[in-house]
This record gives structure tokens, sequence and C-alpha cells, in this order.
């Protein structure tokens, strides 16, 4: 059995994307800050399809977090064939309103672990010949995020780095995909403080689709046909939409 790590497996996409890796007979590891919603959700899947959880709680958004969770585990010789870099939140207001210790924590959860995991990770598969990233960004990674500034440009980088290695990737028979959701129902909007979008699709939804697109080996892939064609609209109006959204 192949074994699949994913970061933020406890919750909302991560939580959808475990499922459905875990209905495909692959192990787990998941990795979350909150070691007793660990405990819940690896009894919970443990239980329902009968494949190993592996946990491990760890604070990505600390420098140097994506390289103790690396350590920990190699220690437990566990073998990772997938990654799935999912862990990641969004913060509202004016640039100049957001405290920047805050800022900084959220890039390097979204941004800097994602990319030491990437780092520490893909010599192995290298080496093996084999694996896969699947890294999620978001349909905010194609434009300007006005009141959410950083979170978007968080997530431009994660496309821009995931396609980068991805070429880079191809010659050792391994593949980086980046998922890019728009708006989906899960703990997001609340922990950010701002209203679900009416547009907003079902976890389940976004990591079924995630995951066909995955094993098809698709470069970047946008869930929900009305995210695909909002993708055409004019970046100025699209900035408007997200301006209106997040100061409100
Ligand atoms: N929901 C949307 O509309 C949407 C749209 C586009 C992209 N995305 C992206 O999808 C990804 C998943 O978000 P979600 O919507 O599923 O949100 P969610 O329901 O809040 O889940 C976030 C997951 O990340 C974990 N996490 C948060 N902070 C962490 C930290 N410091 N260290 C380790 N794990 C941490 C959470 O667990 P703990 O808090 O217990 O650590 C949880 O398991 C994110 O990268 C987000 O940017 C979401």
């Amino acid at each position: 059995m192949d074994n699949v790590l994913i970061t933020g497996g406890t919750s909302g996409i991560g939580y959808a994307l475990a499922r459905v890796f875990a209905a495909n007979k692959y192990n787990l590891i998941l990795v979350s800050s909150n070691y007793e919603n660990l405990k819940i959700t690896q009894q919970k899947l443990q239980s329902e399809f009968s494949v190993t959880v592996y946990i491990f709680e760890q604070d990505l958004s600390e420098l140097k977090a994506a390289e103790n969770l690396y350590n920990s585990i190699q220690a437990k010789n566990i073998h990772v064939d997938i990654l799935v870099n999912n862990a990641g939140y969004g913060l509202v207001g004016a640039t100049e309103e957001i405290d920047f210790c805050n800022d900084e924590k959220m890039m390097v959860l979204n941004m800097i672990s994602l990319v030491e995991l990437c780092k520490l990770f893909l010599p192995h598969m290298y080496k093996n010949r084999h694996g896969s990233i699947l890294n999620v960004s978001s349909t905010g990674a194609f434009q300007p995020g006005p009141f959410t500034s950083t979170y978007f440009a968080s997530k431009a980088f994660v496309l821009s780095y995931s396609k980068a290695i991805r070429f880079e990737a191809e010659k050792y028979n391994v593949q980086v995909c980046t998922l890019c959701p728009g708006a989906t129902i899960t703990n997001f909007f609340a922990r950010e403080g701002t209203d679900l979008p009416k547009t907003s699709m079902p976890a389940d939804e976004v990591a079924e689709y995630a995951y066909r697109q995955l094993m098809k080996n698709k470069s970047v892939f946008i869930p929900g046909a009305i995210n695909r064609v909002m993708q055409a609209f004019p970046t100025n109006i699209k900035m408007l939409a997200v301006a209106k959204m997040k100061k409100d």
C-alpha cells in the first residue's frame, strides 16, 4: 500500500482528500497543529476504511517545522509516496492593519513549509523514480486580492513554484500537480472572519475532482465549472469582487 502525507488533514479539503485516498486504499500520514483533532480523525478513518493512519502534531507556521516533521517521519521509517501540501489559511484586512507577525506565520505555513517539504521529499522520489506532490493553491492565485493581499500572493507563489518544479521533476518520473479550488465549504471563512460565499462547493466534491486529476497527472486544476469560467473575467473586475467580499 502506498502512503500519502496530507498536511492539514483533519479538516475541510485536507480531510476530504484523506477520505478519498483512504477509500482508494492508501495509508495516511496526517499532520496538523492540534493533537486532539488528529487523534479523533485517526480513529474515525482507521475504523471506517481499515487503513493505517499515522498522525504528527506540528505547527507548520513556524520556521524549521517542516524539517522537524520530516525528521519525525524518517525516525519512524515511514515512506512517503504522495505529498499533499494542503495546510493553509487566509488573513483579511487592509495591509497596514494586519499585524506583521500574523502575516509572517501565514506566509511560513502557506509558502515556506510547503517549499521545505517539497525539497525534503523530492530527492527520495527522484531516487525511486516514483512519487507525486499535490500542492493546494487557490483560484486566488490568478489575480491580486485586495484586503487579503498576502494570502492571494502566497497562493500565486504556490502556483508558480509548483509549475516550475513540475518541469524539473518530469525527467525523474515524479509528478507535481496544483489544485486551485474556488470557495469551498470548510472552516476557512470562519477562521478568516468572512461569510461563506453562496457559490461555495462541498469539500468532498473538490477532493474527488482533485484526486481524479492527480491520477491523470494534470498540471493545474480548478474544481467547479463556475470557478473555471470565472477565471476568464478581466482581472480588475475580479479584484473589485474580492475587495467587496473581504472589506465588507
Ligand atoms: N475553503 C476555501 O474556500 C479554499 C479556497 C481555495 C483554497 N483553499 C486552500 O485549501 C487549503 C485547506 O483549507 P480548508 O479550506 O480546508 O481550511 P480548513 O477547514 O480550515 O482546514 C485547514 C487545515 O489546515 C490545518 N492547519 C491550519 N494551520 C496549521 C498549522 N499552523 N500547522 C499545521 N496545520 C495547520 C488545520 O488544522 P489545525 O488548525 O488543527 O492545525 C486544518 O486541518 C488551504 O491551503 C487553503 O488556502 C481553501
